[in-house]
């Protein structure tokens, strides 16, 4: 017989409606046998490593598109992406020892069948292998595909980034500042401005707490408007982006995380903009995108090791802090990227 192992777990409680608390989930330790039975074509057996907290592993109130898979089923691991070492594989791609990033569960070790087509081996390990969580992962690829192929940017542009200091917007503001754009992002906290400000290089931050009149605010930190808007929080923010963009500029949507909580989604009043100055409105999600990950890697991995591309993470020590870390994502308070670190290589 093979041996079986304990498996501590992070359940969801029951139906989560909108942003989840810690106390929607639970922990859980059962256990498992670390080898595939024969039976498990295409699966992979993983050991997961570090844990992402993303703003879509939410509940249902309000739905974001159509989602690959939504991370809360009552008394199941909550589903997210990761990144893990493979112990077995019955799949052709993957072999043990492996490391991969990609869609796993919230738990020591697992089987990984329906999702193995979003694996990704990780082939570069002279980076820190959590950035695979964020930086180099899903939220990685969102700013690059947002920034580059939708917000089509050139040298000189002025770029407004909301949401700066979260996992998408710290490395769409070091891809600008990199391309030459004049750079300014809004965050929540006086401590993510001065990061942003200091350590990321941007030309302006501003709490966005602190601001009465946000097209006001706009209007002084952009004089001559905004070339490239890159969204991820919608609402009044949107709206004030919209009364302060340039004439055939861009808003790239990555996301609006200002409405996924409302029990009414907000209007938009001054969308007449769009045609006075011919603004470009674009939404777009990082799946259709992944085939430019090698291409990415290639632009972003050089900049990491020359130190011209730096990242802040909040990482979670153990499982059993995960569902503390989920929430603070989603209330501000996580102080970087919010990864869950379950095990070390
Ligand atoms: N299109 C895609 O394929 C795709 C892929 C990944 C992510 N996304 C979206 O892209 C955006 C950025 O994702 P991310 O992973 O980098 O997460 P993130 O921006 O770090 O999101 C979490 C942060 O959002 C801020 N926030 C929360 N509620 C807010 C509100 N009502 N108004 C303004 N800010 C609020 C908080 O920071 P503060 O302290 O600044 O308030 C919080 O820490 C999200 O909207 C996400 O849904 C889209
Ligand atoms: C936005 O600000 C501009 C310039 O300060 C002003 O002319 C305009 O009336 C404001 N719009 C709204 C809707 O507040």
């Amino acid at each position: 017989m093979e041996e079986q192992v304990s498996n501590k777990q992070v359940l969801a409680a029951g139906l989560i409606a909108g942003n989840p608390k810690q106390t929607d989930m639970y922990l859980q330790t059962s256990t498992i046998t670390l080898q595939l039975p024969p039976e498990a074509s295409n699966a992979v057996l993983v050991k997961n490593l570090y844990l992402s907290c993303d703003p879509y592993m939410r509940g249902t109130k309000t739905t974001f598109g159509t989602r690959l898979f939504y991370s809360f089923s009552p008394h199941s691991p909550i589903i997210g992406y990761g990144v893990c070492e493979v112990l077995d594989s019955k799949h052709p791609n993957f072999k043990k020892g492996d490391l991969v990033w990609g869609v796993t569960q919230w738990e020591e070790y697992s089987i990984i069948t329906t999702m193995t087509d979003s694996l990704f081996e990780i082939e570069h390990t002279d980076v820190s292998l959590s950035y695979y969580t964020g930086l180099l992962g899903m939220p990685g690829m969102t700013a690059y595909a947002g920034f580059y192929e939708v917000g089509v940017p050139k040298k000189g542009d002025y770029v407004f980034i909301s949401s700066a200091f979260g996992a998408v917007g710290q490395l769409v503001g070091q891809l600008a500042k990199l391309m030459g754009c004049y750079v300014v992002g809004s965050a929540g906290s006086k401590d993510k401005v001065e990061i942003l400000k200091n350590k990321f290089g941007f030309d302006g931050a501003f709490n966005y707490k602190e601001e009465k009149d946000l097209n006001a605010t706009l209007k002084r930190y952009f004089p001559k408007g905004i070339d490239i808007y890159f969204d991820n929080v919608g609402g009044d923010m949107f709206e004030a982006a919209l009364l302060n963009m340039r004439r055939r500029g861009r808003i790239a949507v990555a996301g609006m995380i200002s409405q996924y909580d409302l029990d009414e989604p907000q209007g938009i009043k001054n969308l007449v903009n769009i045609i006075y100055k011919q603004i470009k409105i674009e939404a777009f999600t990082v799946y259709d995108y992944y085939h430019l990950y090698p291409k990415f890697l290639d632009t972003v991995l050089p900049y990491i090791r020359e130190g011209k591309i730096t990242y802040v993470e909040d990482i979670a020590e153990g499982l059993e802090n995960g569902p503390a870390a989920l929430e603070a994502m989603f209330t501000g308070r996580s102080a970087g990227k919010q990864v869950v670190l379950v095990a070390r290589a």
